[in-house]
């Protein structure tokens, strides 16, 4: 799982029209509610990563029955709770924190011990964020210094629970709200702005939810035990892997590119906000609604006037996976650039603010890295002609997919490693690259 690439060319104008990927997060979250459904769902477009793969795979281990086609994706749901499994199940999440901190939160009813492991990386990261709060349901917990591997025992009597979760992580929230699903009486939370797709899903499926939305955050209210519908779902195209090419466009010359179908939920658009203060032309069109999630097709056209921004900490949630390419327009925008209270952002599959640091000083380009901020002073004309090598232990995708588009706006001669780590959360992004013209060995 080391192999890497070399980049040494920039690439050339293009004018394409690309669709991408199927949104991991509603992947996910159809999988796990699907499971927990009434019988048959189907789902299209559905994202085929490592992470959703992992999914299914887990579901397949709790009795789910799970048809992966072509073109789409059938899951025999066996009702709430309906999960069927032998002694000393072990869960294997692999990379996704999404997926090893929902599945904890449907597990809080789980009847046998079951044990969730993670790669390297998964155990690397806290999710003593989900087991405190689920504990209160009335379930068990073992971790490992609050990490995984994690034992749960369940409860067969899970008492409903009101929780303040204060850091703005949708994984949190999520997983409480699937917990909750499954528990008689009023689950309460008060959660600090985050991504709503399980909110959204919820409500699309009829089922007792109620959000009051207030300005720094939200009540939301879960009554459990309702049974859910079987429902089939059409996944838009995901932000966060379109944003690749958003930022590719933004830093490369004459060029223009539209996107299309993209899930514009509002608490994902931080990318799109954040760029166009910073001057990025994009343009979005072809509005649609499809169950309650917002979609449309964006339209990228590179310019070469890109400023600095003093980025307000309210955006931070909605931009979460993006950071690593905003720096990236940060360093060549006019001016100092300032991202603060960014701690979350080193609690994803690697410390990504440090490895924002990272990338930009092997770049060449000026910043201060604090805690939990960084300031990067940008320059217009940045043109890298050193040998620069980018290797992170932990192999997110993020990083290696970031290196690549820096790679081919900025020059120099890039090697950068683990390339198969593109397919935790997008197969199809060398291919991508390459039909616009990006030239990689
Ligand atoms: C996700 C939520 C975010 C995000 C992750 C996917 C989700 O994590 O970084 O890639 O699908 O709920 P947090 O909720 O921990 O911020």
């Amino acid at each position: 799982m080391n192999k890497s690439i070399i980049i040494k060319k920039t690439i050339k104008p293009f004018n394409k029209v690309i669709n991408v990927e199927g949104d991991k997060s509603l992947s996910i979250r159809w999988a796990l509610l699907a499971s927990q459904a009434k019988g048959k769902s189907k789902s299209f477009n559905l994202l085929k990563s490592e992470d959703v793969i992992n999914t299914l795979n887990c579901l397949r281990k709790l009795g789910i029955k799970v048809k992966l086609k072509k073109k789409s994706c059938e899951i025999i749901g066996k009702d709430l709770n309906g999960y069927k499994y032998k002694k000393n199940l072990i869960l294997n999440a692999g990379n996704s924190g999404t997926l090893g901190r929902l599945l904890t939160g449907l597990m809080v009813h789980a009847e046998e011990k079951v044990k969730i492991i993670g790669d390297k990386s998964l155990s690397k990261r806290d999710f003593l964020r989900v087991t405190r709060p689920l504990k209160k349901f009335g379930a068990n917990f073992k971790t490992n210094k609050g990490k995984l591997p994690i034992y749960i025992s369940g409860t067969t009597s899970p008492k409903p629970i009101r929780y303040y979760e204060d850091k703005g992580s949708a994984q949190i929230k999520s997983s409480i709200m699937l917990a909750a699903l499954n528990t008689n009486g009023t689950t309460v939370i008060k959660a600090k702005k985050s991504r709503d797709h399980t909110e959204i899903l919820l409500n699309y499926l009829r089922l007792p939810i109620k959000t009051v939305r207030k300005k720094k955050y939200d009540l939301i209210k879960i009554n459990g035990k309702k049974n859910i519908r079987s429902f089939n779902y059409n996944i838009p195209s995901d932000i966060s892997s379109s944003a690749f090419f958003i930022v590719l466009v933004a830093l490369s010359r004459n060029s223009k590119l539209k996107i299309k179908n993209v899930n514009i939920n509002l608490t994902r658009i931080g990318i799109l906000e954040i760029l166009k203060k910073m001057g990025v032309n994009i343009k979005l069109s072809n509005y649609k609604i499809y169950r309650g999630e917002k979609i449309a097709d964006l339209t990228i056209i590179s310019n070469n006037s890109l400023k600095a921004i003093n980025c307000p900490s309210s955006m931070n949630s909605a931009a979460i996976d993006e950071f690593l390419l905003i720096f990236l327009v940060a360093a060549k925008a006019k001016g100092v650039s300032y991202f603060k209270n960014l701690s979350e952002l080193n609690q994803k599959e690697s410390p990504r603010l440090y490895w924002g640091a990272q990338i930009l000083t092997k770049m060449g380009v000026k910043n201060v890295l604090k805690k939990d901020s960084i300031k990067i002073y940008g320059n217009p004309k940045l043109k890298i002609e050193k040998k620069i090598t980018i290797k992170n232990f932990l192999k997110d995708h993020r990083v290696f997919m970031t290196s690549v588009i820096a790679a081919l706006t900025f020059g120099g001669k890039w090697t950068i490693y683990d390339k198969d780590s593109v397919k935790t959360s997008f197969p199809t992004f060398i291919a991508k690259i390459k039909s616009l013209g990006g030239r990689l060995s």
